[in-house]
Order: structure tokens, then sequence, then C-alpha cells
């Protein structure tokens, strides 16, 4: 069997707790020999500025090129909230982002029916939604220069940044998403706004000149940014996929995130692209944060970062079947009503972090 090298970059808060539970995983199917996965594990955010002064080391960077893929748990937390701005925990996520270039970002929003009470919107708006964010995850107001706070003497101050995008930046994004839309329902929605901003007239131009070029298969709408906000809450079932920049998929897919009723349960993908259908590389991380209140207690919910591992199975080592089997699994070990904390109800029975995971490795033996 092919050997596969992953980078597994822990981090902050839950981020170690819930990457354990998939190292477990990892572990049992090498021993099955269903996989054939080697790990190596290094210091990111919070962690490696306690450790070595910096968010990331420049060798995890090299070794990170190196890999097949990389999962990564969380960064953050308020032991590093007053750090100046490029030396916090965050800067290690946004510069394996920005030097792998993973340009596109990929959030799934699927509500699970045995959660569907978890939402805040009525059972029949998320019944059996399953909506696809793409999020341009380099470039936008995130990198864009000139940035920075000037002094205006006068004990007056100024913030800037800048948002720019090209055609390059938007074509590369644009495409990840139209090919991807040609394996689901052949639906996709732009998210700009085209009506105040050049960037967002560029991106709308570009993006339907492809569409009508290499995609006329594909249903193509536009949307502003803020009536998709709110077609998210009123009618998320609607969209497929939505493609859109990096700060409004930022914003966008939180709000997609919270309509499952769980951003506990959200896996991400970040590509650096596809070729002749395969993806290039790509690193996997969670959807939630690096909730600090609730770390190291046993009682944070793994399910996202386990779902982290399916995507990286399904889209960097094209496992579809074993991504299906992790999926379904999850599925099965809620259904049968067990839950951790945060998406916990009156007739279930709680679970901690642990616990979560070997009962879905239980499940994951049965299909194996
Ligand atoms: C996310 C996060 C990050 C972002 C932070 C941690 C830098 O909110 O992945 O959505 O803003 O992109
Ligand atoms: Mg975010």
């Amino acid at each position: 069997m092919d050997k596969k090298k992953i980078l597994i970059l822990p981090g902050d808060g839950i981020g170690p707790e819930a990457i354990d539970e998939v190292k477990k995983i990892i572990d049992f199917l090498n021993k099955k020999k269903t996989i054939n996965i080697e790990i190596e594990e290094e210091l990111v955010g919070g962690a490696c500025i306690d450790k070595f002064k910096v968010p990331v080391k420049d060798e995890t960077i090299k070794k990170a090129k190196k890999k097949d893929a990389i999962l990564l748990g969380a960064v953050g937390g308020p032991k590093w909230d007053n750090l100046p701005f490029d030396e916090r925990p965050e800067q290690g996520l946004l510069r394996l982002r920005s030097d792998l270039k993973l340009f596109a970002n990929l959030r799934p929003a699927i509500s699970f029916d045995s959660l569907i009470h978890a939402s805040s919107l009525k059972s029949e708006i998320i019944k059996g939604l399953d909506i696809l964010i793409v999020r341009e995850l380099t470039g936008g107001v995130y990198f864009g220069e000139p940035r920075g706070i000037e002094d205006l003497g006068n004990g007056k101050r100024r913030g800037l940044n800048t948002q720019v995008y090209s055609t390059d930046e938007i074509i590369r994004v644009a495409k990840v998403a139209f090919e991807l839309a040609k394996k689901r329902k052949k639906i996709l929605t732009s998210v700009e706004k085209s009506n105040v901003m050049e960037s967002g007239k560029l991106w709308r131009e570009e993006v339907k000149k492809l569409g009508k070029s290499e995609y006329s298969d594909i249903d193509l709408n536009h949307m502003y940014a803020d009536n998709c906000a709110m077609q998210l809450i009123r009618d998320p079932k609607q969209f497929d996929i939505i493609l859109t920049d990096n700060l409004f998929g930022d914003i966008l897919s939180d709000a997609a995130a919270m309509l499952t009723g769980s951003l506990g349960m959200l896996p991400s993908a970040s590509l650096s692209g596809v070729k002749n259908g395969s993806y290039l590389s790509g690193l996997y991380e969670p959807v939630h944060g690096s909730a600090p209140d609730i770390a190291g207690k046993n009682i944070a919910n793994p399910i996202a970062t386990i779902l982290s591992f399916s995507m990286m199975l399904f889209y960097s080592f094209d496992n579809h079947k074993l991504s299906q089997i992790i999926d379904n699994s999850v599925k099965t070990v809620l259904n049968k009503g067990f839950r951790t904390e945060d998406i916990m109800d009156k007739k279930s029975q709680k679970v901690g972090t642990k616990q979560m995971g070997d009962l879905i490795i239980e499940e994951i033996t049965k299909n194996i």
C-alpha cells in the first residue's frame, strides 16, 4: 500500500485533545492495514510561541511542504491576546495558508438529522442541509498591502487594510468551485459586494467570464454578501456551493456553520488547487477554534477534527470509501444517542472526548 506522510499540528486549547482522537483512529487503521500513514508532529500557534517564541518555525513550513497532507487542531487563546499583531498564534496558521499557497478553503455545512434540534432555526429549514462554502484563503484584505496602523501625531492614529484581488487569484479559486459544482448539484453562487467595491466588481466579471467560457453546464448565480448572509438564515437550502472571498468567506462560513447547530461538527479543507480532477496539497482543520475555556477537561467534541481527517482521505488520498465509512460511523454514533456536551440534549447520553473517539472507532471496526 502507498505510504502517505502527514504532518500533525495539534496547536492550542482543545486542538491537542481532538487531534489525539484522530491519532487513535490512524493508529487503529494502520494496525488493520487499511491505510499506511506515517505521522510527524510539530508545534504551532501559542504552543510554539511558548517554546520557540514564534507562531510557526521555518523548519515546520519546510517540512509541511514535503508532506502529503497536514492536519491542524486549533490555534490561539487569551494567554497570547496581548501580543503584537504579527507575533500572535493566528499568524502561524495564516503563514501556513500563505506559504503553502492553500488558496481554496472548502467548508461544508451539513446538518445531521439527529442534531437537528440543536440548531436555533426551525427543523424544516435545515433538515437535509448540505452546502459547501468555497472561500478564497490567501488573498483579499487578509494579506493586502499596504496595511498597518499609522501615527497621525496629535495622539490620533489611522488603521489601514487593503482589499485586493487580481484576475488570476479569482480564477484559480473559481475553478476549484466550478469543478466541485460539477460533482454536486451543478449550482454555484458567487458572492461579493460588486455594488460598492471594485475588487467585487472584478470578482463578478471574472467569475462570469469563466463560467461562460468553461463551465456553461453549471448554473451560476451572483449575490451580494449582505444578501447572502440574510438568505443563509432565511432559506439556506437554496444554496449548494457558495464561492466567495477571504473576508466574506470567514463571516459567512461561521453563519453557515451555526445553521447546523454545532460548530463542533464541522471540518474544513484548504487546498492549493485542482489538476486533472485531482486536488493538490491540503491542510485539514476543524472550523471551530481553540475553545480555551473547555480545554483539557475531556469534554471537547472531537468530531469536527475526525471529519477533517475524513476530508483528507477524500481529497488528498482519493480514498472515498474509507472517508465514507468514517462519516457514516460518526452518524451512527450520533443516531445511537451519544453526545459530547456541546450537542447534548435531554434524551441523549453524555460522553467525553475520549469516549466519543472510542465509540467512533467501534463503528469503523464494523465496516472496514
Ligand atoms: C478561520 C479563523 C481564522 C480566520 C483566524 C483564526 C485567523 O477565523 O479559519 O475562519 O480568520 O481565517
Ligand atoms: Mg473564522
